[in-house]
């Protein structure tokens, strides 16, 4: 899920991007990433589709190939760009073409894209510089779409990794230990500002547009402790300090029944290249 804080006080010193450790901590354990991380909704990656001009789609932050996946079974011809080589081994095993750098330093080569898309990785992307790199590399009308999971956990949920959290990790800038004041939709309404900001600041688009798809997921309570030790803040949780979070969240789905039904809003803020070149 993306490491973003913006409903939590106080808020970091740094924007996500700049915590290149924390960015590049997800191939720590590839496999689990793809076994339990959640695919994107069909009807998101049709729209994406639907609006690009063809099918080359260059997929920033491609992971382990969760959304790249989804794109070529939509018809798409996916390169990757994915800095962290653990990441992209996985998905080149799965079938995509990934190369090896973060975006801002990725060398095109003279290439175009009908699309570029990210699946919950522009927050790790300088906005300003990527978006600059992605009016350079797509054709007219070609597509921005970075695109992001934002879920809402039960309150129980939250306020027992926000407990867990402080006690483990108390000088954390991703200050999970701050009660949320907002819903998660809501918070992360800075970062679609900031990534909006960013492609109206390289200009040669089109006025970006918010694309937000609701649904829902029940999980039981152990696929719910697989899928947490993935998340940007918990990476690099020392493994005691990892299980006590997951132990004080167990708890609290215990005594809700075992189970826990996540709300998710996948949000894409989305604009069109303009111009000739
Ligand atoms: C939360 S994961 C998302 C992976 C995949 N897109 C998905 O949705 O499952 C974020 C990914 O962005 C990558 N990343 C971090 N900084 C990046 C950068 N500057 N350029 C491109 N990718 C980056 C990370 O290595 C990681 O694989």
């Amino acid at each position: 899920m993306p490491t973003v804080p913006p409903e939590r006080t106080p808020l970091p010193e740094r924007e996500p991007h700049q915590y290149r450790q924390m960015a590049e901590s997800f191939g720590a354990d590839a496999e689990r990433y793809d076994r339990t991380r959640p695919r994107y909704p069909d009807a998101l990656v049709e729209r994406i589709v639907a609006a690009s001009p063809g099918p080359e789609i260059l997929d920033v932050g491609c992971g382990t190939g969760i959304e790249a996946r989804q794109f070529q079974a939509a018809g798409g011809k996916v390169l990757g760009v994915e800095p962290d080589a653990r990441m992209a081994d996985f998905a080149r095993r799965s079938g995509v073409e990934v190369e090896v750098a973060t975006f801002e330093a990725w060398d095109a080569a003279g290439r175009k894209f009908d699309a570029v898309i990210a699946g919950t990785a522009w927050h790790w992307v300088d906005p300003v510089a990527g978006a600059a790199k992605a009016a350079r590399v797509l054709r007219p009308g070609g597509r921005l779409a970075p695109f992001h999971h934002v879920f809402q956990t039960p309150p129980e949920v939250t306020e027992a990794l926000a407990r867990a959290y402080r006690r483990v990790a108390p000088d954390s800038p991703f200050n999970l230990g701050a009660q949320p004041t907002r819903s998660a939709l809501e918070g992360y309404q800075r970062l679609f500002a900031k990534i909006a900001d960013g492609i109206r600041a390289v200009g040669g688009f089109s006025e970006p547009e918010q694309w937000r798809f609701e649904w829902e997921r029940s999980y039981t309570r152990d696929e719910w402790l697989e899928q947490m030790p993935t998340f940007g803040n918990l990476t690099q949780l020392a493994p005691d300090k990892l299980a006590e979070v997951l132990a004080g969240v167990g708890a609290a789905i215990d005594a809700m029944g075992g189970s826990l039904m996540i709300g998710y809003n996948t949000v894409a803020v989305t604009a069109a290249r303009i111009g000739t070149a």
